[in-house]
């Protein structure tokens, strides 16, 4: 199996944490998201203890947010020593909710209004990851009105090719994010941040991408990340005291991509940063990971009933799901590839078809995967599962066609509970006037 905590009973049934899943879509329903809580926790212990060995107990790892919001994840990650990256005032707003210590929240986004910046000023926000120096003038302007002297760091570009799909590539010089090297700015922001009074510099942030194999990569950022903390010594008289390296390590959707050895990676990258920084004559900052996907993704699956069978034939066929692109939009955005498996059997050789995917949105681009491998016998009622939707997938649910958002239900060796519940059609016009 793709990840270690699916497997199938003598039955035949797939079961994701040692529980049946045919029995979680009776009490549940379907579709539902489930949630392996166990391997959040394992990911979130592998990044903790890979990076504190790596760096000597002086790193810190920040979960990525917009892989998945909802209070318990923040639950999990304050039980679990983890900081997090969050991106808007509603995921501020989630992380209070659950009790998560803002001190230890990292503000991203490439445009915080100035609702956002006093909202998170006044939330106790730990840092600001600042975008741009104009940011940097208004986040001054906002905490003197507050009487606050605010940390941040600065996101710089690294003009680093990720090698992954566009839409998460952000390390290029031309990225809508950060402040690029190559141009000046990095430096420029970097001296504006020191001059203004209510603003404590803390140090550098960068993020090439998402769903990245390559861990070149991260050893090419870190070189360029060292060497423009040297720059700024050098020319400004500033010791960076972090170094946020970002996150975008790649998990594996289908059997093909290869699975990351996220300790090797990180011991690998420790080695390379601890040697680069003596070379360079400066002390290694403190470094931070921010791991979204790799922390989410593999806990999670989507369990769907199929609906109607369309045979056109000398054509294709389409199995359609109670779901589709409102609670799983990548495919459509990305081509992303996806395991999707029957529940209750295996696939025979002698008794497989090759079909589309597809949910029940009024859009031919609706489809969750093509050319999967399902029974050719198969039929309304009967369970699917796609597999790895931990990630960016609830966080990436929508409404169109008003279609209600999946609840979220999580799974531990002994029992299942609701994170979030289904959204019903009172919350669909709870807004209307
Ligand atoms: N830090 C920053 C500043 C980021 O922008 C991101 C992701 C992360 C950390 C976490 O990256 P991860 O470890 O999850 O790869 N919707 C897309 C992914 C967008 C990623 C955006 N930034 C998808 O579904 O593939």
């Amino acid at each position: 199996m793709i990840c270690k905590n699916l497997s199938r009973n003598e039955r035949g049934e797939l079961c994701l944490a040692g529980h049946e899943l045919s029995p979680l879509a009776e009490k549940y329903g379907t579709p539902v998201y489930l949630y392996d809580e166990a391997r959040i926790r394992e990911r979130c212990r592998t990044y903790l203890d890979a990076v504190n060995a790596a760096f000597d107990g002086r790193g810190r790892v920040l979960y990525a947010s917009k892989a998945a919001c909802f209070k318990r994840l923040y639950e999990i990650m304050r039980e679990e020593g983890m900081g997090i990256d969050v991106v808007s005032c509603g995921e501020i707003y989630t992380a209070e909710r659950a009790g998560y210590p803002l001190g230890l929240a990292y503000f991203h986004s490439n445009n915080k209004t100035d609702a956002d910046i006093a909202y998170a000023i006044d939330h106790g926000i730990g840092y600001f990851v600042a975008d741009n120096a104009e940011e940097l003038y208004a986040v001054d302007r906002i905490a003197a009105q507050k009487d606050k002297r605010q940390k941040l760091l600065l996101r710089i570009t690294p003009g680093i090719d990720p090698h992954t799909y566009a839409a998460v590539a952000t390390g290029k010089v031309d990225s809508k994010f950060g402040s690029a090297i190559e141009t000046g700015q990095a430096l420029e922001i970097s001296k504006l941040a020191l001059s203004l009074e209510n603003l404590e510099l803390c140090g550098f942030h960068c993020h090439v991408g998402s769903q990245v194999f390559d861990s070149e990569v991260y050893i090419s950022a870190a070189r360029v990340m060292l060497d423009f903390v040297a720059e700024v010594k050098r020319e400004l008289g500033y010791s960076a005291k972090e170094l946020d390296i970002g996150g975008g390590y790649g998990v594996r959707y289908i059997e093909d991509q290869p699975e990351i050895d996220i300790a090797a990676n990180i011991a690998e990258v420790g080695a390379f940063m601890k040697n680069y920084a003596a070379g360079l004559g400066i002390e290694l900052p403190e470094i931070a990971f921010e791991p979204g996907r790799s922390i989410v993704a593999d806990s999670g699956l989507t369990l769907y009933s199929v609906g109607t069978v369309k045979r056109i034939p000398g054509y294709k066929t389409y199995v359609s799901v109670d779901g589709g692109m409102t609670d799983n939009p990548r495919f459509a955005l990305y081509g992303s590839p996806y395991t999707i498996l029957p529940v209750c059997r295996e696939i025979e050789a002698d008794n497989a078809m090759t079909c589309s995917v597809v949910g029940r949105c009024c859009e031919s681009g609706d489809i969750l995967q093509e050319n999967v491998s399902l029974p050719s016998d198969i039929g309304r009622g009967e369970l699917l599962a796609c597999l790895t939707t931990g990630a960016y997938h609830y966080s990436m649910a929508s409404n169109y066609n008003r279609i209600t958002k999946l609840p979220v239900v999580m799974l531990t060796e002994d029992r299942d509970y609701l994170a979030v519940r289904r959204e019903s059609f009172e919350h669909l016009t709870a807004l209307d006037v």
